[in-house]
């Protein structure tokens, strides 16, 4: 899914690359926090040649995915993974230009002390980019569908209070406590239409398949039915819409100020 995410919404996904790299200096040490399948990180390395990229992500099914990517796109000299739980003392990941954190900071037990330690293995002067989301896509363009999505995306967000996600978090605000200067939060209310990538239809029917998973027994049997066969079907429509929204905050680390990094070694491949 996070594949087809960085297919599907790859104007997006470039604009905040670009974005990065006027942030940046020549050669930059990025450090990429729950990077899954290296969307972020093999895109961050494609568009900025010369720099170095820390992939961390507590999965290694998903960082064996990254370097598996990263040979075939030739970047991996500059892609280093490290495994590591971001919930626990973090490894040295520093020093960094740049963290770069995509729809994985509401993963994280402590959303403060995550930026605490974000802050830390930052040099002076350095920037970090978080983006989040509020949930799944949607794709149904027709009234019946748009509201079994709805009906599924109230379900999801209950579940994910429940789990303790920090789906709704102000992140400006963390990122002023733990001591950056915020520089920007911009949304993006994302709408595609036809014509769509190619991907579209394939990314629709696993979001829709992630949905129903999540939420047996959540729904009434029907709209469960009903989304099965929704999720069937996608690939071969051609009047899906995608629209998603995703918020991005850059902030950075004063020139001034000295917390020093405490981190026991990583664990890299
Ligand atoms: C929604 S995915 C985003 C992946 C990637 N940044 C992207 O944009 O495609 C969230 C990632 O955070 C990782 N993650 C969740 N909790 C974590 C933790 N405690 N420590 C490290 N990584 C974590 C997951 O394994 C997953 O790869």
């Amino acid at each position: 899914m996070l594949d087809l995410d960085a297919d599907v919404l790859h104007e997006f996904h470039r604009e905040m690359v670009t974005w990065v790299g006027s942030l940046t200096p020549d050669r930059p040490r990025i450090v990429d926090l729950g990077a899954g399948t290296g969307a972020g990180a093999l895109a961050l390395a494609r568009h900025l040649p010369h720099a170095e990229v820390v992939a961390v992500d507590v999965s290694a099914d998903m960082l064996q995915q990254l370097r598996h990517r990263a040979h075939a796109t030739g970047a991996v000299d500059r892609i280093r993974t490290v495994q590591a739980d971001l919930d626990q003392t973090w490894p040295r990941l520093g020093p960094a230009d740049l963290v770069w954190a995509s729809g994985s900071l509401h993963h994280l037990a402590d959303p403060a002390r995550s930026l605490t330690q974000a802050f830390a293995i930052l040099r002076p002067g350095g920037a970090v980019l978080i983006t989040e989301f509020d949930s799944f896509p949607r794709f149904l363009p027709d009234p019946a569908g748009t509201a079994l999505e709805e009906r599924c995306h109230t379900a999801l967000a209950d579940l994910r209070a429940e789990a303790g996600l920090h789906m709704s978090e102000d992140w400006g605000a963390h990122l002023r406590e733990a001591g950056f200067t915020v520089e920007a939060e911009r949304r993006f209310d994302i709408a595609l239409r036809a014509p769509l990538p190619d991907a579209a239809g394939r990314y629709a029917q696993v979001c829709l398949q992630r949905m129903r998973h999540g939420l047996e027994g959540c729904l009434r049997a029907n709209d469960l039915a009903a989304l099965d066969a929704l999720a069937a079907g996608a690939p071969s429509r051609d009047d899906l819409i995608v629209r998603t929204t995703r918020t991005v905050w850059v902030a950075r680390r004063p020139e001034t100020g000295c917390p020093g990094e405490h981190a026991a070694p990583a664990r890299t491949s």
